[in-house]
């Protein structure tokens, strides 16, 4: 490690502490970014083919001008009028079903979901919010309680029940593949009972709709049309969490859950929102909004400034004119392609799975007992950084590859990715 890392990294142990989380054994000290592209100190190039915060491409020049432009003129908080933030709440409900179309904005996922719980509570009356055994949503104390996947306190709530992931690939044990819908359902039908049992009363489920962190899921078709009629009859909200999944990373449709044919209650925003610039915020009806904001006065200081708000309306320019959800679905059946040829050659590969410009690659020591090859998924990961492409890991066992790149992606950085990849496989497979 250079010198100069060194010592940046020893102040920020000495500043931020020890177990603020950094990527990779060896730390990338960074330096400017452009397009797929990022550069650290001494000028090494690497891939990005993790990060959807800059999703129309590191240092856009039109994000970047919106900023300037607007920062140069007026920033004040939504407690004025202006044509910014009514323009850039109108164009994006108009990117939703009907019944969608009133916005809240703040500035991070985190907050999203925390006011998502808030309205689904206030509107329901109930408490209790169904989530996945190994769900993130968010860091606030209330949303920290979802987070089934990462945070010990979210065991420890009354108010959240989880279901096991719905996942084709791994199922459920002694389950078989047509009996496995409904025995997820079983368990979603289970925590609406326990919590009608102990007198919390159902607020909703909040759930990803493509289970993202949970390691993007095959899940059994209509699984989420039927959870959702489910959690309704008994009186609950249907809450996605798109904080991930949305704008345009699948491809075809603009958000996740218009692969499932369900129109939920509210939806979470969040990432790659503002290209980076913080700007996060819910979607729901308009009658929601005003049910729940008549009694809790809700305003934040930095969500939604006219600012924020021109950085939104730059991205949906972008994602427009650049026709980059048409992208994801081409560069993303290509690498796709691509991954499913590694998987032939490769036994550690037991599954690939993906949607637009988002992929998993699930690595495992045996194909029929699916032991999960952790190890040599880190090995892997920090291999590729090491030869200048960025990927991370995901899932309950971190041991799926996690490839989501920013959207402007193409098939010739695709091709780096995949040649890297099989490089490391050759390279590392001894170790398995
Ligand atoms: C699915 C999902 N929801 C919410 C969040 C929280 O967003 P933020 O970090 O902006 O608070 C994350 C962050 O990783 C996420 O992955």
């Amino acid at each position: 490690m250079q010198s100069q890392t060194q010592s940046l990294l020893q102040r920020r142990y000495n500043t931020m502490g020890k177990y603020s989380p950094l990527f990779y054994e060896q730390p990338i000290h960074l330096a400017r970014a452009e397009g797929v592209w990022m550069y650290d100190q001494q000028g090494n190039q690497f891939l990005d083919c993790y990060n959807n915060v800059p999703h129309v491409g590191h240092c856009h020049p039109a994000i970047v001008d919106a900023i300037s432009r607007q920062m140069s003129t007026l920033n004040i908080h939504t407690r004025y009028l202006h044509e910014n933030i009514v323009n850039y709440i109108e164009r994006l409900t108009a990117t939703f079903d009907n019944g969608l179309n009133a916005a809240m904005l703040t500035c991070s996922g985190s907050e999203a979901n925390e006011l998502a719980l808030r309205m689904a509570r206030f509107i329901t009356g109930g408490k209790g919010i169904i989530v996945t055994d190994a769900a993130y949503h968010g860091n606030t104390e209330a949303v920290g309680e979802l987070g089934t996947g990462f945070m010990p306190e979210a065991k420890l709530t009354k108010r959240v029940r989880s279901f096991p992931i719905p996942d084709t690939y791994r199922g459920l044990e002694g389950v078989h593949d047509e009996a496995l819908k409904s025995a997820y359902l079983s368990h979603i039908q289970a925590a609406i009972e326990g919590f009608e049992d102990d007198g919390m009363g159902l607020a909703g489920m909040l759930i990803c709709p493509d289970f993202a962190n949970e390691g993007l899921l095959n899940i059994p078709d209509d699984f989420l049309k039927e959870a959702a009629q489910l959690v309704r009859n008994a009186g609950g909200l249907i809450i996605f969490d798109e904080v991930q999944a949305g704008f345009g990373r699948t491809g075809k449709h603009m958000w996740a859950h218009q692969w499932h044919d369900v129109v939920p209650d509210i939806v979470t925003l969040g990432k790659p929102m503002g290209n980076g610039f913080p700007l996060a915020g819910l979607v729901s009806n308009l009658d929601n909004v005003n049910a729940f904001s008549q009694h809790a006065m809700y305003f934040n200081t930095f969500g939604g400034t006219p600012v924020a708000c021109a950085v939104g309306n730059a991205v949906l320019d972008v994602l427009e004119q650049e026709n980059l959800l048409s992208n994801a679905v081409t560069t993303g059946e290509y690498v796709t392609r691509g991954l499913r040829a590694l998987q032939d050659k490769y036994e550690l590969i037991g599954d690939v799975r993906s949607l637009g410009m988002f992929f998993a690659v699930e690595l495992v020591h045996d194909r029929i007992t699916k032991t999960p090859a952790t190890t040599i998924a880190k090995k892997i990961v920090n291999y590729l950084r090491n030869q200048g492409v960025l990927i991370s890991t995901i899932g309950p066992h971190d041991s799926v590859l996690k490839i989501r790149p920013p959207m402007p992606f193409q098939p010739e950085h695709g091709d780096r990715l995949l040649h890297t990849l099989e490089q490391a496989f050759q390279t590392l497979i001894q170790d398995v």
